[in-house]
């Protein structure tokens, strides 16, 4: 029974996926809308997400969007109400950061040329395991991209970190054991991130954490879990803040949760925002909150997928709420027609470069931090 389910899956997931391919060439915000309206009546739609996507169509949010994202948000949505929030680690997040790549992919070439001499052991049961929804081919790439990363993560001192961190079960996620705690992709990328920026900003100066178009939550839960006293709001389209906000609420069953909700001023939810540990925005209230509410600006592997002016009015957002800019993107990509390199980006001359360099993970992306001069203080 269980493997039948299985091969259903991986029929219709790999038709799904292989039909996304169709419409990654975009859609515009007036397809997208006259598709959800038609949508939007599916009962398996949760309400939380009809809500949240009531608000986008309706309160002029779209034009914040590529037209690539509509489409993947159209896919996303599709993907959530046919296979449910429970599988959002094998379903979404695949147009997230979760890779499922071969060895000469942009993602992995640097992990698969690690020399097998350096590679941590994992026995067979581990190394052949099947993942939900992935073939059996998927999986066996997916184990050996994991188990390299593993290595890699060991080999530049990950291991104390990695003994506080393991892969919630919640999402049904694809992970390995190792030392008898769950690992994955998404616990090794965030960990990255997370020593890049901790290496230059000392983790003292970082009390509020704001990050834009944060997927499933997956770098959240990663800062949320090494400084816990960090408060962390998240600006994103549904149904990605969907799942990060029904996520992250989860994980952190402790922490004060400000949920998504309309409002017009700041003033109208400053209380709830002052006393709230995680928050969740849609893009266009994050113009609503203060200057300098935050410390750190995050911005991963998103900006690369939007248009040239909403990356212009995130480099301004990101100066005037924080003081630090970390982000990472692909080197050269293409989005809606316009071309991106790391030379793209418009970083203001004023500001210091903490570093800029390339990733080793993903192989064909750069990243960068930079310290913020106080906008009031423009040279
Ligand atoms: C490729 S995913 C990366 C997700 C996440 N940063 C990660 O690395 O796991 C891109 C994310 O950007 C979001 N996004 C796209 N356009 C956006 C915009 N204009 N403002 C904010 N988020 C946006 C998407 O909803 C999605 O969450």
């Amino acid at each position: 029974m269980k493997i039948c389910r299985n091969m259903i899956f991986w029929i219709s997931s790999s038709l799904f996926l292989a039909s996304n391919f169709l419409f990654a060439e975009g859609i515009t915000k007036e397809e997208f809308s006259s598709w959800w309206v038609g949508y939007r009546s599916d009962p398996n739609v949760p309400s939380e997400l009809r809500t949240m996507e009531d608000y986008v169509v309706n309160s002029g949010v779209l034009p914040h969007a590529s037209d690539f994202w509509n489409s993947f948000n159209k896919y996303n949505i599709q993907q959530i109400t046919l296979y449910g929030y429970e599988n959002f680690k094998v379903t979404v997040t695949r147009n997230y950061f979760t890779w499922v790549v071969n060895a000469n992919h942009g993602y992995s070439r640097n992990l698969l040329r690690i020399p097998s001499s350096s590679l941590v052991y994992l026995p067979p049961e581990e190394m052949n395991k099947v993942h939900p929804f992935f073939t059996p081919e998927e999986s066996m790439q997916f184990n050996m991209t994991i188990r390299n990363f593993l290595s890699y993560i060991l080999s530049i001192g990950g291991a104390p970190f990695l003994e506080k961190l393991q892969e919630p079960m919640i999402g049904n996620p694809p992970f390995l054991l190792y030392q008898n705690k769950r690992v994955s992709q998404d616990i090794f990328n965030s960990l990255l991130e997370y020593l890049a920026v901790t290496k230059h900003c000392s983790t003292e100066k970082i009390s509020t954490i704001i990050e834009i178009g944060a997927g499933s939550g997956r770098t959240a839960f990663c800062f949320l879990t090494l400084l816990p006293k960090v408060k962390y709001v998240i600006a994103d389209f549904p149904p990605a803040l969907y799942i990060s906000q029904k996520y992250l609420s989860a994980v952190f069953p402790n922490k004060r949760v400000m949920t998504f909700r309309p409002f017009n001023t700041f003033e109208e939810i400053s209380e709830e925002f002052q006393k709230a540990e995680i928050v969740f925005l849609t893009p266009d209230q994050l113009k609503k909150l203060p200057k300098k509410c935050g410390d750190l600006f995050l911005a991963i592997d998103c900006l690369h997928e939007m248009r040239p002016e909403e990356i212009s009015r995130y480099f301004n957002e990101a100066e005037r709420l924080c003081s630090y800019f970390y982000f990472k993107c692909w080197q050269t990509t293409v989005c809606d027609g316009n071309f991106y390199s790391s030379e793209s980006y418009p970083v203001r001359p004023r500001w210091k470069v903490c570093f800029k360099e390339p990733c080793f993970v993903p192989s064909d992306f750069f990243h960068a931090l930079y310290e913020m001069p106080n906008a009031n203080n423009k040279n």
